[in-house]
């Protein structure tokens, strides 16, 4: 090959350029009522390296400041690689200026073993947003016994600035060790945030909800709105899989059921109108965001009271170290940036909301 780099290039975009084919139905299922503008003319390159030393795109989620939209979603905690997981999660946080949510901090109600897994407040820095979390089902297990003061010592020691709860039952009906749902997770939320004495978020675990189950939670008190919708990794497929029911049982079709992020912003736009919605919570878009691109028309129909949440992909560049993990995030920031400059959207969410619905 010369030794000119830019024949070199040259030769590699003959070579390469096989496999750089794209069809225009190859693309995600991107919206169909969405139009994406490409706008080449308005704006000149981003400098992703200043911005990253320097933000000028900062916003407020939950009153603490992100460099760029992105939240780590809840994941790991109490067994063997977490902590280094965990770790590594926490520093590219600070590095890139983004906030982070815990995986279930259920084993910190029984004892202090995994404590170390979870205490992040230590690398995060103050600035930074950090949340707990924990399942409907400890708090309404908690609350039936008059013990939920133990979560909140939990929040206190992790010096979280808020709680997540997951409300998931279809997983746990699912999981073989699953514990059962006796009260519907709207009366046990309620009760809950009586007496909550932080921000509350409330999410589901990867497949999202309808719009019945939307607005009631948006009639609470609630700090934020964690979608974690369908599309991407779905823990009742995960724990079908895990075997109890065989695979072929008609529980099985209850993986496929759920909303897409996409879907749940049309919701929310619609829901918001409606009188009796008095707060406008912030939202994590989350659930099968597997690239900024898609995310992103979500992020600009929700304006500055949205951000973009993830799970597996963090996961997966978590799992390689920091430097891969430290690369995924400059390329997400990357292509935010570029997406900012050159990308307009326009068009509506259809929403699956009726009047009628309630
Ligand atoms: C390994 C793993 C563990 C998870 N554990 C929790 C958990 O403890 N609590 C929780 O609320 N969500 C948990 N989730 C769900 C994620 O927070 C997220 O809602 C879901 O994975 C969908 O996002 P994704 O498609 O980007 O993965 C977990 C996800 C993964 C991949």
């Amino acid at each position: 090959m010369s030794k000119n780099p830019l024949n070199g290039r040259k030769f590699e975009h003959l070579d390469k350029a096989f496999d750089a084919q794209v069809r225009v139905d190859s693309r995600p299922n991107w919206h169909q009522e969405l139009t994406i503008d490409y706008e080449p003319l308005l704006a000149p390159h981003p400098n992703i390296e200043a911005e990253i030393a320097n933000p000028t795109h900062q916003l407020s989620f939950l009153g603490k400041s992100f460099h760029f939209p992105f939240w780590i979603s809840s994941m790991t905690g109490g067994i063997g690689p977490a902590r280094h997981i965990n770790q590594n999660l926490a520093r590219v946080a600070v590095e890139f200026g983004l906030g982070m949510g815990l995986g279930s901090c259920r084993p910190l109600l029984e004892d202090d073993q995994y404590f170390d897994d979870f205490n992040l407040r230590p690398i995060l820095g103050p600035e930074r947003l950090f949340l707990a979390n924990i399942g409907i089902a400890q708090i309404e297990q908690l609350l039936a016994v008059n013990e939920i003061e133990r979560i909140h010592v939990v929040v206190e020691r992790l010096k979280a600035d808020g709680l997540i709860i997951h409300v998931n039952p279809l997983q746990e009906f699912f999981q073989p060790e699953g514990d059962r749902i006796n009260r519907a997770p709207i009366d046990v939320l309620e009760e809950f945030l009586e007496s909550a004495p932080y921000p509350v978020v409330v999410k589901e675990v990867g497949q999202g909800m309808g719009p019945r189950s939307l607005r009631a939670l948006m009639k609470l008190p609630l700090a934020a709105i964690d979608f974690a919708s369908f599309g991407g990794t779905n823990f009742t497929k995960l724990e079908l899989n895990r075997g109890t029911y065989g695979a072929k049982s008609s529980y099985h079709d209850f993986a496929l059921v759920g909303h897409t992020a996409y879907e749940m912003v049309g919701m929310v736009k619609q829901i918001e109108l409606e009188k009796s919605i008095a707060s406008r919570p912030q939202y994590i878009i989350s659930g099968g965001i597997s690239s900024v691109l898609e995310g992103m028309p979500c992020l600009a129909a929700l304006q500055d009271r949205a951000i973009l949440g993830m799970a597996k992909s963090f996961l997966n560049h978590a799992m390689g170290g920091y430097a891969e993990l430290q690369n995924f995030v400059r390329t997400q920031v990357g292509a935010y940036l570029l997406a900012c400059h050159y990308l307009h959207y326009s068009g509506q969410f259809i929403s699956p909301v009726k009047g009628s619905l309630q």
